[in-house]
């Protein structure tokens, strides 16, 4: 019973993951070859996606009203607990497992290896979830702002057999198999198997196409805020209208907080998915040049710049249309064609900016899609490398990155994308995060308490409350998650555990030393 939950010496862990460490005959390894800006740039990549440009619209229309921004800053301040653990942890002990790897010092084997498996499904199902709104954005960007007409197979080709297609009449058929999510998914396999540097260029290319648009969006939109959009104190303009007065809600018919602080705090839980990814940086330490200094660089920065923006978009949307009109899949194309209205531009000038905001979220979603299936290829690898699970860890002589994990990852995203509906996963990947949100969270002040003298880079300021608080924090939002959530969370860990308990236990390295 101990040995399940056996633990790495932390000294070892570091030594195994360090370059000096010459286990040359375990053949070739990861290359450094990230800066602060380059992880900086890949949280970004993996943060902003389809939570922004989906499903904020729904959470103001149903849940929060104009009150979704203060949804976003609790979510803001949830992942900053997360991303100061994260960020003690990755600095103290860089290697690819992240979150996975520092629950092997903390808890031992079995809670790392559900960490682990927990990861996995966090990566490969964000992937897949990203994926078919990718085909959604793409389909929308074709058929709606291009006119381009499809026969009615091309629409049944976007998405998958258990989900309808809706053709541009307004009929609905039934879904074959959604061929673009599919496709994209190998796409970004084939580009991480070529190597890391190169997918950092490509990440770099399109967080700037995104952070263009999204800043274009907020400079163009605030001029034109109608506050009485916010209005949650009638007797106030400009920005104060955002502050809640209760008993006095309303102006121009719109209710800042109609659905209250309990429908802000739902909000949060459901725009949690659009902060997931900035953990996905952790998952690189063995490719970052310098991960001590780097790594938390890369985890907080990004996080800070996604949380603004956030806010500010959050403003900009639910002050140029009424929160009721934003139950949309793109709220954001909604916003900008009102955007367009409001400053009386011509329609030549609307149709460009539509097409590119739609551009500019099928960039965001492409990158979160790369990211994501970066983190998940990295965690198989150090859990391989550990022997909990075969084949992953073998690295490619000349590109350097984890061939075997590069293509399975992309196979299993592909197929998933292809036949999944995004409801079926979208919150799925929310508990995984928040579970390992948790693990993380906790692992600071153990590893205080067990290994109080070892050299910590950067050190959680205030580590007992924000360590506690954000645990708690991320518990409270998994409880309110649906029951059909936690049963998808517990069937996937069975899974895991007859792997755990018929593969890994026999050749876990540890173990057998
Ligand atoms: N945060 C990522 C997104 O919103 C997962 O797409």
């Amino acid at each position: 019973m101990t040995s399940l939950f056996i633990k790495k010496d932390l000294t070892r862990l570091i030594n195994d993951a360090s370059d000096t460490n010459a286990d040359t005959h375990e053949g070739p390894k990861l290359k450094r070859t990230l800066g602060a800006f380059n992880l900086t740039t890949l949280g970004i990549g993996a943060i902003i996606g389809a939570g922004i440009f989906s499903l904020t619209g729904a959470a103001a229309a149903n849940y929060a009203g104009p009150g979704i921004v203060y949804s976003f800053v609790i979510g803001g301040i949830l992942c900053a607990f997360a991303g100061l653990c994260y960020s003690e942890l990755a600095s103290m002990v860089p290697v690819s497992g992240s979150a996975y790897a520092y629950t092997y010092a903390t808890m031992g084997e079995f809670i790392a290896w559900i960490i682990g498996w927990d990861l996995v499904l966090e990566y490969a199902f964000g992937a897949v979830t990203v994926a078919t709104s990718w085909s959604g954005y793409l389909i929308s960007l074709l058929s709606k702002t291009l006119g381009i007409q499809f026969p009615d197979l091309v629409y049944q080709l976007t998405k998958g057999p258990w989900e309808m297609a809706t053709l541009p009449s307004g009929v609905q058929l039934s879904g074959i198999w959604n061929l673009p999510a599919s496709i994209i998914c190998l796409i970004m396999a084939a580009i991480l198997y070529r190597g890391m540097k190169e997918s950092a260029f490509v990440n770099n290319l399109i967080v700037i196409a995104k952070m263009v648009i999204i800043c274009s969006f907020i400079i163009l939109g605030w001029g034109v805020i109608d506050s009485s959009n916010w209005v949650a104190n009638p007797a106030a303009t400009g920005l104060s209208a955002l502050v809640p007065a209760y008993g006095a809600s309303t102006r121009g018919g719109v209710e800042f907080m109609s659905f209250g602080w309990p429908g802000v705090l739902t909000g949060a839980g459901v725009v949690f998915f659009a902060y997931i990814g900035f953990d996905a940086v952790s998952t690189a330490a063995q490719e970052a040049k310098n991960p001590q200094k780097d790594l938390p660089i890369g985890i907080l920065s990004s996080l800070v710049i996604c949380t603004v923006l956030y806010i500010l978009m959050a403003l900009v949307m639910t002050g140029v249309v009424p929160y009721k009109e934003l139950g949309v899949p793109d709220p954001v194309a909604v916003g900008v064609d009102r955007i367009i209205t409001l400053r009386g531009w011509l329609p030549i000038a609307g149709k460009t900016l539509s097409f590119l905001v739609k551009f500019g979220a099928l960039a965001g979603l492409t990158s979160v899609i790369l990211v994501m299936m970066m983190g998940n290829t990295r965690v198989l690898y150090a859990m391989s490398k550990d022997g909990l699970l075969p084949w992953f860890s073998k690295v490619h002589p000349t590109f350097q990155t984890p061939y075997i994990a590069t293509v399975l990852t992309g196979i299993f995203a592909s197929l998933c994308a292809g036949l999944m509906p995004m409801s079926l996963v979208g919150e799925l990947v929310s508990i995984g995060t928040l579970l390992a949100f948790v693990l993380v969270c906790l692992g600071v002040p153990i590893l205080r308490i067990t290994n109080p003298n070892a050299k910590r880079p950067f050190r959680t300021p205030f580590h007992w409350p924000v360590s506690i608080l954000g645990a708690a924090a991320c518990l409270w939002v998994m409880s309110g998650l649906p029951s059909d959530t936690w049963i998808r969370l517990f069937v996937w860990l069975a899974i895991g555990f007859v792997i755990y308990f018929t593969y890994s236990v026999k050749n876990s390295k540890l173990r057998r030393q």
